[in-house]
């Protein structure tokens, strides 16, 4: 197996349960170091039972992973090359036979896992798992790495509800989650925040304005304003905050929290403060929700290996962990529908989403 891009609460717990029930089947199991470039240069570890004891608590990785170890276009020494990336992607499929491998299990979040889909194309018996605290992966309910991602954002909003109520001002919360609000809007939701600003329905700034004086009209001197890192203006752009070349999706964002914060310094006589969660909402381990869905995950992913479900990724759909093709799962980012049922729940407690246009 491999985990790959970003890493994520709850992946230690899914190599873990790969790891126990394939051994258990009486299997050997090896884990390829920093995701796809283990499997490039043939850098494994074999895994016995305590190796993998007492990880299922633990954040992180400890097969490691890498968000640029892109096979197809393979920019890292000593097979890639920075200045002209190579496809590799041959020298990887060797290494599998080399090892006289069954099957690879491939842990990781969209960019993972649309390469593992071209490998399969190419005749390797893959077999994924939905890992990313997005949750924006299609053909599976959620995947793991979200909840635990919530609970950082959730207690963050908690805790700079008190500054914002004693000091009367506007405390805006950055969160990740790329091109889906999935996390600013749950822990938003779950935070009690007053406007939510998501990609999915694009904000007009005199719409949040609207909505600040309107809670001062109430008497509340302070607004919580919990903005996804892909939120953007109506008729404008998401905020870029760098590039990072020879990553499968080589886009990061971040940042459009300041300009909200200068816009309302403008606009609005109460200060206002930022705060960007960042890499804190992927760090630490896993809550119990997630534990207890990777591991499901992990036995899932084992049993669709002695059915030969290749192509295929472990789904967790109506509460059942089942299947799904990992080309579903990646044809499409599950984004947040403007007209869900989450958006009308909290319209109807009072949060604006900077659009006058979403009324619940
Ligand atoms: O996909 C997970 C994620 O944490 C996103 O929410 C975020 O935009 C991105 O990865 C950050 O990537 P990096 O770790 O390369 O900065």
């Amino acid at each position: 197996m491999l985990t790959g891009g970003g890493d994520c609460p709850g992946l230690n717990a899914v190599v873990r349960a790969v790891a126990k029930s394939a051994l258990k089947k009486g299997w050997e199991v090896i884990g390829f170091r920093d995701g796809y470039k283990g499997l490039i240069e043939n850098k494994f570890t074999k895994l016995k039972d305590r190796d993998v004891s007492g990880i299922i608590v633990k954040g992180g990785t400890i097969l490691g992973t890498s968000n640029k170890a892109n096979p197809f276009k393979y920019s890292l020494e000593p097979f890639g090359s920075s200045k002209s990336p190579k496809d590799v992607s041959a020298k990887a499929i060797g290494n599998f036979h080399k090892n006289k491998l069954s099957a690879l299990i491939v842990i990781g979040g969209d960019g993972t896992l649309i390469l593992a889909d071209r490998f399969h194309k190419k005749g390797l018996p893959i077999i994924g798992v939905p890992k990313t605290i997005d949750n924006d992966l299609s053909a599976t309910d959620i995947t793991f790495g979200f909840d635990s991602a919530l609970r950082v954002a959730t207690d963050a909003i908690d805790k700079l509800h008190t500054t914002a109520e004693a000091h009367h001002r506007i405390m805006i919360v950055e969160t990740m989650g790329r091109y889906a609000g999935w996390i600013a809007l749950r822990a938003g939701i779950a935070g009690g925040g007053d406007i939510i600003l998501i990609p999915e329905v694009p904000y007009r700034n005199e719409d949040i304005v609207k909505a600040i004086k309107d809670r001062r009209k109430l008497g509340k001197n302070f607004s919580i304003v919990v903005v996804a890192e892909g939120a953007k203006p109506a008729n404008g752009k998401m905020t870029v905050k760098k590039m990072v070349e020879c990553s499968p999706d080589p886009v990061r964002l971040g940042g459009v929290s300041y300009k909200i914060a200068d816009m309302l310094d403008k606009e609005i006589k109460l200060e206002s403060r930022v705060v960007v969660l960042g890499h804190l909402q992927r760090g630490g381990g896993p809550t119990a929700f997630d534990r207890w869905l990777a591991t499901g995950f992990g036995i899932k992913a084992v049993e669709m290996v002695e059915n030969k479900k290749f192509g295929s990724m472990a789904s967790f759909q109506k509460f059942q962990f089942t299947d799904a093709k990992i080309h579903e799962a990646v044809k499409k980012l599950k984004r947040v529908p403007p007209d869900c049922q989450e958006i009308k729940m909290a319209v109807n407690v009072g949060t604006s989403f900077g659009n006058t246009k979403i009324t619940g």
